[in-house]
């Protein structure tokens, strides 16, 4: 058996009222058609077709993830869903078919898996959802039998067939040329002047053929028009990941109050606290804490580090007993080492902060290594740049950097060296030794306060 998905997304999208192709919208991070493509990645999935609009053609190979067997086709005109089909089957190779959306984005593997197995035993099945408010959904329309007769759009429902809740998820799945051979068949709906795939189930029922529905949860088959409906499909996102990572016990807080826009995998006896958002791939180790506020993208975090709240870590390797935060910026490229500290108002970036070391306070490093066990007093700066060229600084293990220091780079700190605070300094500074660089502190006697005019 050889499966294509083929994935409709070259609609209007009207009731987005963006610019925006509907399947290109943003869902957790990601385009709405990169959700559907990477549960077809991990489904038994020869190939996919997604059809587009002319104008989208570029933006959809700019913001999917490139996969070796996609083919774009161009829908040349907005015909209608059945058109969409269309004109993706003469790129269809496979014996079997299924058609998804590009606005049902949540439709899960094992649904997948199911619809390929029904399949095998009918010519056509229609994936439905049963829905509290079905509005904007095509109903379904049942025999005694309870086989599907007819799917009846918003537009042609009388009173009685608008309250129906069973509804078309728009996701089907057809023996090829079973495919072939209705869409050929349907002609264009007299109201809206679109050729509507919900016909083939119509002409299908008339012919005898083995039509069955098969019911997948309210969830699943969400369909997305509007911005209304995007951020409905978040939430629901959102219950999903939540609900995955508390089965993996993983302590969350407020499972409506966390952001997964991407791949966050955790170790055991992790908290997350509320409003937190993670991007891209983020690992939390064995009893990681992450406080609230907090933003994390592509970073990995130790084991027993504590993240306090309102902190942001960028492309970062973060050990083992480490404490960031509250309110620190680390980004890329930034590694701190077993037990290091970075606290309050202090940036990093592109710097080492080794085992045990201390920066705690209102402090910027960057393109710096801190050895082990250094302590970085409040307000000390990293001069990198000299306008036009980065500079490293290199300070090295039990170092004692006063409060408000300089460091004008390319400058090395040595082992046990102490800098007195208030120091700007930008040669080598010596081992173990006291290094100062302060004006002298003067008191004028006899100095009078300024007044106004005419005191
Ligand atoms: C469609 C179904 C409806 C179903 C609902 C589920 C039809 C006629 N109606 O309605 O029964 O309940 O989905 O969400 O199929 N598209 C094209 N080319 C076109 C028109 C649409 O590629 O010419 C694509 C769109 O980009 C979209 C998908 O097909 O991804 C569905 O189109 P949309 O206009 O959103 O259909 P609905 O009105 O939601
Ligand atoms: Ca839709």
């Amino acid at each position: 058996m050889t499966w294509t998905a083929v994935i409709l997304a070259a609609g209007k999208g009207t009731r987005m009222a963006s610019c925006k192709p509907k399947a290109l919208q943003t869902l957790a991070g990601r385009p709405l058609i990169e959700h559907i493509l990477s549960t077809l990645d991990a489904a038994s999935i020869d190939e996919v077709v997604v059809v587009h609009s002319p104008e989208a053609k570029k933006d959809f190979k700019d913001e999917t993830t490139a996969r070796e067997n996609i083919t774009y086709v161009e829908q040349t005109e907005a015909l209608g869903t059945a058109h969409a089909l269309k004109t993706a089957l003469p790129h269809v190779t496979s014996d079997n078919l299924l058609v998804l959306l590009g606005d049902v984005p949540l439709l899960s593997r094992p649904t997948i898996n199911k619809l390929q197995k029904e399949i095998q035993k009918n010519d056509l099945v229609v994936l439905i959802g049963v829905v509290d408010n079905p509005s904007g959904y095509g109903r379904i329309h049942k025999d005694e039998n309870g086989k599907p007769m007819t799917i009846i759009e918003e537009l042609d429902c009388d009173d009685e067939q608008r309250k129906i809740k069973e509804i078309n998820s728009g996701i089907m799945v057809f023996k090829t040329n079973v495919a072939r051979s209705l869409t050929k068949k349907i002609k264009p709906n007299s109201k809206k002047n679109e050729y509507y795939l919900t016909d083939a189930i119509e002409i299908a029922y008339h012919e005898g053929l083995e039509t069955i529905t098969h019911k997948a949860s309210e969830e699943e088959v969400f369909g997305i028009n509007s911005k209304r409906d995007l951020a409905k499909a978040e939430k629901i996102n959102r219950k999903n990941i939540a609900d995955e990572l508390m089965d993996n016990g993983v302590t969350v807080i407020d499972p409506d109050r966390i952001d997964v826009r991407g791949t966050l995998t955790c170790g055991q006896n992790v908290t997350i606290d509320v409003n937190t958002v993670f991007i891209g791939d983020v690992t939390l180790g064995d009893g990681v804490t992450i406080a609230p506020f907090t933003v994390i993208s592509n970073s990995i975090i130790g084991d027993e580090t504590s993240v306090h709240s309102h902190s942001n870590i960028e492309e970062a390797d973060i050990g083992s007993k480490c404490n960031i935060g509250p309110f620190a910026r680390i980004r890329p490229q930034t590694k701190l080492e077993e037990g290091a500290r970075v606290g309050n108002f202090v940036e990093t970036k592109k710097t080492v902060i080794g085992k045990g070391s201390k920066v705690n306070h209102l402090t910027y490093v960057g393109d710096a290594t801190i050895g082990e066990n250094t302590n970085i007093g409040a307000g000390t700066i990293t001069c990198n740049y000299d306008g036009v060229n980065k500079h490293q600084t290199k300070i090295g293990d039990e170092v004692f950097i006063g409060s408000g220091v300089e460091l004008v780079a390319p400058i090395e700190v040595e082992n046990g060296a102490t800098v007195a605070a208030g120091s700007t300094v930008s040669k080598r500074v010596p081992a173990e030794k006291l290094t100062i660089e302060r004006s002298k502190q003067k008191t004028i006697d006899g100095w009078k306060k300024p007044t106004k005019k005419g005191e």
